[in-house]
């Protein structure tokens, strides 16, 4: 893994956008997959801003994301898709049907498991993808004790996380229990991974990233035994991280 160290939340949103941009420039026609939660928001408001500026266009990109909530349908303001339009499609060139989210409305869940399954190899897989961190080490929605081999599956939400994202609720009642999430088996087809982590709240999760043994008790741990693998961290979840 390489890791790029940088100041703060916005020197980290700031790099991320530079490689991600760099690989859009080079290859027009690329599957991107992203990620939701705190940690990109930086990233998405880079990627307009320059929209804005400098015209990249998005035209031919595809974009698939890691996760969605059960029950939640796209309209619904806590929604992945509500997000996802608000921070970045609503403000760039990406067609809406190159946009891909697993939809968590649907009455039959391990379908829409398998379908997003089979998108995501028929356009050929993901060529970047953008990851965030949970303080429990899950990526997407991969909570400890999630098999390595996991493809696409409905997951039960762990105490801490529904905990943690409850923030966007009006209340921890709201938070759903499940959600769809892209497997560690399908985040690591992807050709190339960008985790960014910012902030105190990661520095345990980052130093056991770090020092830790690859284990399912540790989602993000698999991260070590990918060939491409770069972190982009700030220095308050460095910590004292010799790096
Ligand atoms: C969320 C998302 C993950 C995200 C992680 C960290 O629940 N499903 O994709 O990376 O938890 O979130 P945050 O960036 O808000 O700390």
């Amino acid at each position: 893994m390489n890791i790029i160290k940088v100041k703060n939340y916005e020197e980290m949103s700031q790099k991320a956008a530079e490689i991600l941009l760099d690989k859009v420039r080079q290859s027009p026609k690329m599957n991107l997959g992203l990620a939701t939660g705190g940690t990109p928001v930086g990233l998405y408001r880079e990627l307009v801003q320059d929209h804005q500026q400098n015209g990249t266009s998005y035209t031919q990109v595809k974009t698939f994301n890691l996760d969605e909530y059960v029950g939640l349908s796209g309209d619904d303001p806590n929604s992945y898709r509500s997000y996802m339009n608000e921070k970045l499609f609503n403000h760039v060139d990406l067609p809406r049907e190159s946009t891909f989210i697993p939809r968590g409305d649907t009455n039959n869940p391990g379908q829409e498991c398998t379908d997003y399954e089979a998108l995501l190899k028929n356009h050929g897989g993901v060529d970047l993808q953008i990851l965030g961190i949970g303080s429990n080490g899950h990526i997407g929605f991969n909570e400890p004790g999630t098999s390595f081999q996991s493809e696409t599956h409905v997951i039960e939400l762990t105490a801490s996380t529904r905990e943690a994202n409850a923030r966007y609720f009006n209340s921890l009642d709201e938070v759903p229990t499940h959600a769809i999430t892209m497997g560690i088996a399908s985040i690591m087809r992807s050709k190339e991974i960008l985790l960014l982590v910012s902030g105190e709240s990661k520095r345990e999760a980052l130093a056991q990233l770090m020092e830790g043994e690859v284990n399912e008790n540790f989602p993000a741990s698999i991260l070590k035994t990918h060939p491409c693998v770069t972190i982009i961290a700030d220095e308050a979840a460095l910590g004292k991280l010799a790096i």
